[in-house]
């Protein structure tokens, strides 16, 4: 774990992380496909800086993830997707639910943010919620991070509420500072510090 605060390095994360029904491990390139299946649709995309993708985009995006890691510097991200362990509500076992990015806000090393997507034929079930609590898990106990924040524009209610469910606390509301797919919008910030991170019912943990 990083010493908190002093900008120094943890270990490469403990991946793959693995919950009561998820696998969490890093992206791989051959992952274009399956991540293709939802962020083509435009309804997953609506709130996103990016998409909806196409087969080159998604392409693109699965090379480029499959390089973030580990966070070392401020910017720097762990990318992970989440894949059924066992089968489950129709699904097989390996099937993406969806994926997850945590990265370093600041050069301290100890502040992070997340952002999820997630596969709505999947969704319902809490394994968007299993997945986030598994990566706050990551950052507030592997990282050491002390405060974990996620940004959600204001219209996102499926968003919202899943800080809700993970116990994040909404700390703002920022007026227009976004331009999203042609318009200015609100973003909602949540925050979560590491004393009220509690593991709940879909605990992480890892291989190693
Ligand atoms: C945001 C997003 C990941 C949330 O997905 P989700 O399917 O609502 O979340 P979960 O998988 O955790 O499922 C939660 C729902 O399942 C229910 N549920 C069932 N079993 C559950 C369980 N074991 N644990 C938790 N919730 C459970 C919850 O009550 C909740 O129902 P509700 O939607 O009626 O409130 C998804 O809507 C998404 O990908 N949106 C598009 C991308 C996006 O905007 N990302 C955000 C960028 S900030």
């Amino acid at each position: 774990m990083t010493a908190a605060g002093t900008g120094r390095p943890a270990p490469p994360p403990p991946v793959p992380l693995r919950t009561d029904r998820l696998t969490l491990r890093h992206v791989r390139p051959e992952d274009a496909e399956a991540l293709l299946w939802y962020y083509r649709r435009e309804d997953v995309t609506r709130h996103l800086l990016d998409g909806p993708w196409d087969a080159e985009r998604a392409a693109e995006q699965a090379r480029h993830r499959s390089g973030r890691k580990h966070i070392t510097q401020s910017g720097f991200a762990t990318v992970l997707v989440a894949e059924l362990t066992e089968r489950g509500n129709g699904a097989e076992p390996g099937r993406l639910v969806g994926d997850i990015s945590l990265w370093a806000v600041d050069e301290t090393l100890s502040h992070g943010e997340v952002s999820w997507v997630a596969d709505p034929e999947l969704g319902g079930h809490g394994y968007a919620t299993e997945m986030a609590r598994a990566v706050l898990g990551l950052g507030f106990e592997h990282y050491g991070m002390h405060r974990i924040q996620a940004q959600v524009e204001s219209t996102n209610r499926a968003s919202a509420r899943l800080c809700e469910r993970l116990g994040m606390t909404r700390e703002a509301h920022l007026r227009r500072n976004w331009w999203i797919k042609g318009a200015w919008t609100d973003t909602l910030v949540y925050g979560m510090l590491a004393e009220e991170f509690t593991t709940g019912g879909g605990t992480a943990g890892s291989d190693c």
